[in-house]
C-alpha cells in the first residue's frame, strides 16, 4: 500500500516535471476560445468538458505540449471554472485576450489547423503554434475557422487523416481529438499511431460509410458518457497525488 502509494507519488511528480519543461520549450499548441458566442449553453459545457480531456492527456503524455488558452473569458472561462475545479493549478498558460493580441509580434509563428484548409500537415514545426478553434458546433458554422484564419492572413493547415484512416474525406473532428492526436504524435512521431490511438475503430468506420467525398463529416465523442465519467473519475484520483493537476 505504501510502496503504491509512493510509486504514484514518483509518477506525478515526473508528470509535473514533464508539464513545466513543456510550458517552457514545448510545442506550442493554443485552444482558441473566442466563439463563446457562437454556441449554445450546452455546447459550451461540452467544449469545457474536452478542455478537461485535453489537459488530461497532456498530463498523459512523455512529450506534453505546451498548451495555450486564449480567450478564455467571459462565458468560457466562468464554465470552465465550474467544470475544473483545479484550473488555477493547471499546467496551462492563460490569455484573456485573443491570440492577435497574444502573439501580436509572432504572428508569422501561427497556422490554423483546419479541415477546410489546402494544406495538408506533414510534420510539427517546433517553431510553430498551431491553433485549434475552440468550437462544438456539429459544424452547423461551416469554414468559420477557415475564413477567420484567412481573413487575419494566419496560415491554415488540415490534419493528414484519410491518408491513415478510412475516410472519405478530411472529417471534422473534435478539439481533444485534434488535440489528443497532436500530443500523440509528438510522443510517436508518426501520424498512423497518433490518429489509430485516438479515433475509435468504430467512428472510424462509422466515417467511412457516412461520408461522402465532397462533405465535411463532423465526429463526435459526446455521446460517450461512460467513457468521459471515467476519464474524470481517473483524472480526480491522479490529482488527489498529484499537485500539478
Ligand atoms: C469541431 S471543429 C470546428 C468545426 C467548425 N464548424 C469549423 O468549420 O471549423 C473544432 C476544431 O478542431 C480542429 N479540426 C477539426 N477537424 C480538423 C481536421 N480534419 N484538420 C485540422 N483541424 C481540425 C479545427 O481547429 C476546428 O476549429
Amino acid at each position: 500500500m505504501a510502496q503504491k502509494r509512493q510509486a504514484r507519488k514518483q509518477s506525478a511528480s515526473e508528470k509535473k516535471a514533464r508539464l513545466q519543461q513543456a510550458l517552457r520549450e514545448g510545442q506550442r499548441i493554443v485552444i482558441d476560445l473566442d466563439f463563446a458566442d457562437k454556441m449554445t449553453p450546452t455546447e459550451i459545457k461540452s467544449l469545457c468538458q474536452q478542455l478537461l480531456y485535453c489537459y488530461s492527456a497532456n498530463t498523459r503524455a512523455q512529450n506534453p505540449a505546451q498548451l495555450i488558452f486564449t480567450s478564455l473569458q467571459g462565458a468560457m472561462s466562468e464554465q470552465l471554472r465550474k467544470q475544473a475545479s483545479g484550473l488555477d493549478n493547471w499546467v496551462v498558460t492563460t490569455h484573456a485576450e485573443p491570440y492577435l493580441t497574444a502573439f501580436q509580434d509572432k504572428l508569422p509563428d501561427l497556422v490554423y489547423l483546419t479541415a477546410d484548409s489546402p494544406h495538408e500537415l506533414t510534420s510539427l514545426d517546433p517553431s510553430k503554434a498551431y491553433i485549434i478553434g475552440g468550437i462544438v458546433d456539429r459544424n452547423r458554422h461551416k469554414n468559420i475557422c477557415y475564413n477567420k484564419a484567412v481573413g487575419q492572413g494566419i496560415s491554415t493547415a488540415r490534419l493528414p487523416i484519410q491518408d491513415y484512416l478510412q475516410m472519405s474525406s478530411s472529417p471534422v473532428i473534435t478539439v481533444n481529438q485534434v488535440f489528443t492526436i497532436l500530443v500523440n504524435f509528438l510522443d510517436h512521431k508518426d501520424w498512423g499511431t497518433a490518429f489509430e490511438t485516438t479515433i475509435p475503430q468504430r467512428k472510424q468506420i462509422d466515417a467511412s460509410n457516412n461520408g461522402k467525398s465532397d462533405q465535411k463529416i463532423e465526429v463526435h465523442i459526446d455521446d460517450t458518457e461512460k467513457e468521459s465519467e471515467h476519464i474524470e473519475k481517473k483524472r480526480k484520483l491522479e490529482s488527489s497525488s498529484d499537485a500539478c493537476t
